[in-house]
């Protein structure tokens, strides 16, 4: 978010607003909102006015902030983000973190692939840090495809990042089913299989608070069991990565020993698990054997 400049007894009136509606953190919410109007309207309708007020009733009415601001940060770039379409969150910074580091270590023109993309944050974040990296991503549903194109589109303009892309990096996002379409040629040559797929239990969706519920259930829930996905990528993983190619995929912090078991039982080596900021298991990381 820019540091645009605030009137702080504006964003003290529109924090009571929201606390008093029940809003999580309402204090940081009323600053990126006002900064967000002052930047993106201009200083007057910061200070109040009809733009300012339609954020907060939204936010009242627990839009998550990105959808109310229609953009977030992830890594170095500013996203758009689009209802209907999942909101990337922190914690897969860090496995972007491990997929950029995997990915710079493999050599020129690394080929990575990124099943299950949303928002196509993680697929951007690749091309805005991998030189001559060559990124395809997918989803299922064409409302995430046309949003990670956009945001693709950003990122190589240069506009989610005035230093992105990274020199020679491409990417393209793909519709479908996992790794269905991807070209054939490139089963056993992939550097990089990095994914953020669905991965709670459908009968968690009962705890989710009303943020959470604006995010379409397909991307959260992996099924009635919700590691299905997670065990279907590692398999996959297992006949699309090079020898000594790297998989990570993020998985839900309460099934960390589960997620090493599958990999491992997928055939792969070297099955390790990555913490998040707060110290939770995030991600399980493993190989292709040679
Ligand atoms: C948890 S979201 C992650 C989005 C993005 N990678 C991120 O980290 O912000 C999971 C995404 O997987 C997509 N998805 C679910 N099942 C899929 C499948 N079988 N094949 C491809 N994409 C799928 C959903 O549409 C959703 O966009």
């Amino acid at each position: 978010m820019g540091r645009a400049r605030v009137d702080d007894e504006v964003v003290r009136r529109v924090a009571a607003r929201l606390d008093a509606g029940g809003v999580p953190n309402a204090a940081v919410d009323a600053r990126l909102l006002v900064e967000h109007v002052v930047e993106v309207v201009g200083a007057a309708a910061g200070c109040g006015g009809s733009v300012l007020d339609g954020l907060v009733d939204r936010r009242l009415a627990r839009v998550p902030l990105q959808q109310v601001l229609g953009r977030t940060w992830f890594r170095t770039l500013e996203l758009t983000c689009a209802p209907g379409v999942f909101i990337p969150r922190p914690e897969t910074e860090v496995v972007a973190g491990v997929a950029i580091a995997a990915a710079a270590a493999a050599g020129p023109a690394p080929r990575v692939l990124e099943p299950c993309t949303g928002s196509g944050a993680i697929a951007c974040s690749i091309v805005a840090e991998v030189p001559g990296v060559q990124v395809v991503a997918t989803d299922v549903d064409p409302a995430a495809v046309e949003l990670a194109r956009h945001n693709l589109a950003r990122t190589t303009a240069g506009q989610a990042d005035p230093d992105a892309p990274a020199a020679g990096a491409t990417g393209e996002v793909r519709q479908g089913h996992l790794l269905d379409p991807i070209d054939p040629a490139w089963r056993g040559q992939v550097d990089v299989l990095v994914a953020n797929p669905p991965y709670l239990p459908l009968a968690d969706r009962t705890t989710w608070s009303p943020e959470v519920l604006h995010d379409p259930t397909a991307a959260l829930a992996g099924g009635p069991d919700g590691h299905e996905v997670v065990d279907e990528l590692l398999e996959l993983a297992a006949t699309w990565l090079r020898v000594g190619g790297t998989v990570i995929v993020e998985i839900d912090d309460r099934r960390g020993e589960e997620a090493l078991t599958s990999a491992t039982r997928a055939g792969l080596v070297s099955a390790r698990l990555v913490q998040d900021l707060t110290g939770r298991d995030r991600a399980v990381v493993a190989q292709r054997a040679g």
